[in-house]
C-alpha cells in the first residue's frame, strides 16, 4: 500500500478531487491532509473523508524537523502539493528523493517563482496577453516551482478572458489530469511503468 500525504493551503478543490481518485484503489491511498492554514477549507474535506490533518507551523516547518516525524508516523511514501504556499525545506527534498510533485497553475518556467500562485498568475498571463496557459505538474526541488515537469497541458486564453474565467479553465485541467498523473507516478515508482505520455 502506497501511503500519499497532500499538503495544501487552501479551498483544497485539488484534494478532493485527489481523494475521491483514489477511493477504491487498494494499492494508494491518501492517508495525511497536511496543512499550514487552520480556517483552511481543505481541512473540513479531510475531516469528511475521514482523513487525519496535520497542522504545521512556519518554526517548526523551515527550521525544526520539517514534521519528518509525523510523517514517518503516518507511513507516508509520496507527498503531494495541491496549493501549498510554502517552499519545501531541503530537509522534506532529501527525505522523499523524487517523491514529491507539485502542481502550478500555469506552463512553467513562465509564470512561476516566488509569489506567482493562484490568481496572481491569471493576472499575470491576461496582463502578458498570453494566447495560451495551462498546468504543469512537477518534482519538487529546494526552489519554487523549478522541479523537472512531468506533464503539461494547455488551454487556449481568448481576448476577452479575465483572470476569473483562466482561473475556472486551469481548474478544469488540474482536476482533470492531476490525480491520474499522481497514479501513474506513484505506480511508476514501484512498477517502474512507464510515466504518462504528453499531449
Ligand atoms: C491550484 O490552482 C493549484 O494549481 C495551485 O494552487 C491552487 C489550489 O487550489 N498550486 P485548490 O486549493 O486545490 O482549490
Amino acid at each position: 500500500m502506497k501511503k500519499i500525504a497532500i499538503f495544501a493551503s487552501g479551498a483544497g478543490s485539488n484534494a478532493a478531487k485527489i481523494i475521491e481518485h483514489f477511493q477504491y484503489n487498494p494499492e494508494i491511498k491518501v492517508s495525511l491532509i497536511v496543512c499550514n492554514k487552520p480556517t483552511a477549507g481543505v481541512l473540513d474535506i479531510a475531516a469528511r473523508a475521514g482523513i487525519p490533518t496535520l497542522l504545521i507551523e512556519k518554526e517548526n516547518f523551515f527550521r525544526g524537523s520539517a514534521y519528518l516525524e509525523e510523517l514517518e508516523a503516518h507511513g507516508i511514501d509520496f507527498v503531494v502539493l495541491a496549493g501549498f504556499l510554502w517552499k519545501i525545506p531541503a530537509a522534506l527534498v532529501k527525505a522523499y528523493p523524487g517523491r514529491i510533485i507539485n502542481i502550478h497553475p500555469a506552463l512553467l518556467p513562465k509564470f512561476g517563482g516566488k509569489g506567482m500562485y493562484g490568481r496572481f498568475v491569471h493576472e499575470a498571463v491576461v496582463e502578458a496577453k498570453e494566447t495560451h496557459t495551462g498546468i504543469t505538474i512537477h518534482y519538487v526541488d529546494e526552489f519554487y516551482d523549478h522541479g523537472r515537469t512531468i506533464f503539461q497541458e494547455k488551454v487556449e486564453v481568448s481576448p476577452d478572458d479575465t483572470p476569473a474565467t483562466v482561473a475556472q479553465k486551469v481548474h478544469r485541467l488540474e482536476h482533470e489530469h492531476f490525480p491520474r498523473i499522481i497514479e501513474a507516478v506513484v505506480n511508476q515508482q514501484t512498477d517502474g511503468s512507464a510515466l504518462p505520455n504528453q499531449r
